[in-house]
């Protein structure tokens, strides 16, 4: 072991577990690549404002849990703690919005950090992988995303999921229900710091888990009932369609979301197996989020999965992923003359686009075919002095338990044949 270790509440992605990452990566994205997205990739850090005004400056995420830090330039930048307002502010930087070609869609997959108190599934380096659909309002776009994560996660295998389905509401309706809401709040009898929230965001205290809390809680008013025709109109079209999909959800009245740009449609995916960090994944509509970073009015929608807590979900589950082995062809030589012929076979094989390796670090045959073993190989090719001087190599079906002599001129040949 070296002195240093990873840093509180993040962990290294290791072989054989780190594969599992990536498929779940390319099983999320799959869906949204054969759907039009298109692949962006953003810097890990912004000026900090972006965050603060994007994500909202009252939030956990930003008052709390940013890694924001002053460089030697003195430019004032923060980790990124989430995706969506860097992909807006990219789109808009580049003028994608602009060509005529709404809605821009885009998919992104990489690492966030929050200072967060660490636990299972709640880590400071975590990785998404999101989705975002980008200057048009239409409840067809909003229904095709959460339709695509279910998909996502069907094909992974997993079956103990749910949809938790809301509106929040637009700028027309939703300060006449915040204002409704404090007055309710302002005649409990709540702590010091869940009056403050009930000031700055009193839909957030609706979400305290508390059972006191709770308790006081019945009899609330429900922004349900104060949705305007053009959003109710927006949601039921929104349900209707995902209904159609076949897609099962709830409707989750109390779903608030951690991040403050949201409008109208926002949706959890929680599974069940993972205690209290459920969500593994979340997201919504964000209409005014373009205009409060600067941009025109791009009315826009999107999520993002969270892969950690997706593989959480998989092994909560028991859901082993259909891996294929890394390695089809693992190559064991026996003397110098050998390894040099050897060596070439393997770089032919790889040149061929079958995936090889070779037994390295001069290990005797009983070594060297532990490694065969091990590296899940479907064939292993064994030759020596011998084998050479007839011109073969041993081609040993690792599955079968079965060796048949190959002629060296064949063996690319005759493995890629073998192997189809
Ligand atoms: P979020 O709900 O903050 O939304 O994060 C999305 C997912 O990221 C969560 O459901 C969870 O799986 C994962 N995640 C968040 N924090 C952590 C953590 N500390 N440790 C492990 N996993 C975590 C957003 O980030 C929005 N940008 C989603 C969105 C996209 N809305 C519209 N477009």
């Amino acid at each position: 072991m070296s002195t240093f270790k990873a840093p509180k509440g993040t962990y290294d992605l290791i072989p054989p577990v780190s594969v599992k990452y990536l498929a779940v990566r390319e099983a999320i994205s799959a869906p949204l690549r054969n759907s039009g997205y298109g692949y962006i990739e953003t810097p890990g850090f912004e000026d900090v404002g972006l965050f603060a005004r994007g994500v909202g400056e009252s939030t956990d995420i930003v008052s709390k849990e940013m890694y924001a830090f002053e460089t030697k330039g003195g430019d004032q930048l923060a980790l990124r703690p989430e995706g969506t307002a860097s992909v807006l502010r990219a789109a808009l930087e580049a003028s994608l919005h602009k060509q005529g070609n709404l809605p821009v869609k885009l998919w992104y997959s990489g690492s966030y950090y929050r200072y967060e108190r660490p636990q299972k599934g709640r880590y400071r380096h975590f990785s998404q992988v999101g989705a975002e659909a980008i200057g048009a309002e239409d409840p067809a776009l909003d229904a095709e995303l959460i339709i695509l994560a279910d998909q996502a996660y069907r094909s992974l295998g997993l079956r103990n999921f749910r949809i938790l389905l809301n509106s929040l509401g637009d700028k027309e309706c939703r300060p006449v229900y915040r204002e409704a809401l404090q007055n309710f709040l302002r005649g409990l009898d709540l702590d010091a710091e869940t009056i403050r929230r009930a000031e700055i965001n009193p839909l957030r205290v609706l979400d305290d888990k508390r059972v006191d809390v709770q308790k006081q809680l019945v009899g609330a008013p429900m922004l349900r009932d104060y949705l305007c025709d053009a959003c109710k109109a927006y949601h039921e079209e929104v349900r209707a369609l995902i209904t159609a999909a076949g897609v099962a959800f709830e409707d989750d009245e109390k779903l608030v979301r951690g991040l403050d740009y949201y409008t109208r449609t926002t949706f959890e995916f929680v599974h069940d197996g993972l205690g209290s960090q459920s969500a593994v994944g979340g997201g919504g509509r964000y209409d005014g989020l373009s205009e409060m970073i600067g941009g025109p009015a791009l009315p826009s929608v999107g999520w993002a999965l969270g892969v950690d807590r997706t593989v959480l979900a998989l092994e909560a589950e028991g859901v082993e992923l259909d891996i294929p082995a890394a390695t089809s062809v693992f190559a064991v030589a026996l003397g110098d003359e050998a390894r040099r012929v050897l060596f070439g076979k393997v770089t032919e094989l790889r040149r061929a686009g079958i995936a090889a390796d070779f037994s390295y670090g001069g290990k005797g045959l009983k070594g060297a075919m532990k490694d065969a073993n091990r590296s899940g190989a479907r064939f292993a090719v064994v030759a020596g002095e011998r084998d050479l001087a007839e011109g073969v190599v041993q081609l040993k079906d690792m599955e079968a338990g079965e060796q048949t002599p190959v002629a060296l001129a064949d063996l690319v040949e005759v493995v890629k044949t073998r192997l189809a």
